[in-house]
């Protein structure tokens, strides 16, 4: 369906901008609406500056076959769909709308949701209401537009992530050498590509499709996820296994932030939130790239972007984590 009218509130960053430029590659209208302060829309889309705290004004922005939002507080989404309740809906949510991170091999139809906060909250003071916002934030979507996809995603990863947090690995891998894995290489995880999600999400709005998925990506165990991103940097590598017992007494962090390997979930607790089953999302019109592929983008993007963020502990502290793991071994 070439020439649709696609509104992405949002367009500025990663998946929202993602979504601008897979569209506009297909030949499709794209209007984007955001401040303009995260970064520019893609060649080929449209900017309208506007602040989300106020009501939007659709007859500034004009009309729409599609809209894809990536909002947070419920207000915003419920005054979009108020103004384009005759529009396909995707709205994009997360998998910590899940009340349960424990089960593996969850999908939208099996786990619980947790309880909805109806009202917009800073996340700045209370970020544990994420998930609450998005599930208002899903329901002012599902109840109020003419039709809704509803896309969850786990691990967003690819050419311009903000977070940092894969990142690390791409740019680990490319130094080579002795890598300190986390955890136990059976534990599973999985990644969706931005890329991948932009284009489902395109998708979505051609085909008007409807229906709750997870937008996650094949979950692997640890050992094959990372092996697989290994495959797509030109330094060979040799991993160390250091088990979580051992991470938690050295003060590393699971997840995110400067001290954390990046990917590293603590289990059991985690055992589900990296272990989405797929099929439903892969029935749906998702496609899912090698992992190869976006582990070698990534590090082509890092390379090209100074400024970029890349998370997690350094070169120096990995190497006194692994002098240290390998005295505990073999003492
Ligand atoms: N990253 C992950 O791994 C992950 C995981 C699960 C789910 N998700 C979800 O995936 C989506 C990611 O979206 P994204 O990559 O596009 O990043 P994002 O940070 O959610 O993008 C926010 C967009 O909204 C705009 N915006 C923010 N405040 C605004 C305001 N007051 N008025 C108007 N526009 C405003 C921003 O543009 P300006 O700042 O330029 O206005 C930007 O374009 C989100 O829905 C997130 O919840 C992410």
């Amino acid at each position: 369906m070439a020439g649709m009218r696609l509104l992405v509130l949002g367009g500025t960053v990663f998946l929202s901008r993602a979504v601008a430029a897979d569209a506009v590659a297909r030949g499709h209208e794209v209007t984007c609406a955001a401040r303009g302060t995260s970064g520019s829309v893609p060649d080929g889309a449209r900017l309208v500056a506007l602040d989300r705290t106020q009501p939007l004004d659709a007859s500034t922005l004009g009309e729409f076959d599609a809209v894809v939002d990536v909002a947070r507080h419920p207000s915003w989404v419920r005054n979009a769909v108020a103004a384009y309740a005759d529009a396909h809906w995707v709205f994009v949510s997360t998998v910590n709308v899940y009340a349960d991170d424990t089960t593996p091999g969850g999908t939208p139809a099996t786990l619980p949701l947790v309880d909805a906060i109806e009202e917009d909250v800073d996340l700045k003071e209370t970020p544990e209401a994420y998930g609450p916002m998005k599930v208002a934030c899903e329901r002012a979507v599902l109840d109020g537009a003419a039709s809704a996809m509803v896309m969850r995603p786990g691990l967003i990863v690819g050419p311009g992530d903000p977070t940092g947090r894969f990142s690390y690995w791409p740019r680990r891998l490319a130094h080579g050498g002795e890598l300190l894995a986390p955890g136990d290489p059976g534990d599973v995880m999985q990644v969706a590509d931005v890329r991948d999600l932009a284009a489902w999400a395109v998708t979505a709005c051609e085909q008007r499709t409807t229906g709750v998925f997870d937008g996650v990506g094949t979950p692997l165990p640890m050992a094959d996820l990372l092996a697989q991103c290994a495959e797509g940097v030109e330094p060979e590598v040799t991993w160390t296994w250091v088990d979580q017992g051992f991470l938690g007494e050295h003060e590393v962090e699971p997840w995110s932030g400067p001290a954390s390997i990046p990917l590293w979930l603590p289990r059991p607790e985690y055992d589900g939130l990296g272990s989405h089953d797929v099929g439903p999302s892969l029935d749906a019109g998702l496609t899912i790239r090698p992992l190869a592929d976006t582990t070698r983008d990534t590090l082509a993007w890092l390379d090209a972007t100074p400024d970029a963020v890349v998370g997690g502990i350094g070169l120096d502290r990995e190497q006194e984590l692994l002098s240290a793991w390998h005295a505990q071994v073999s003492g």
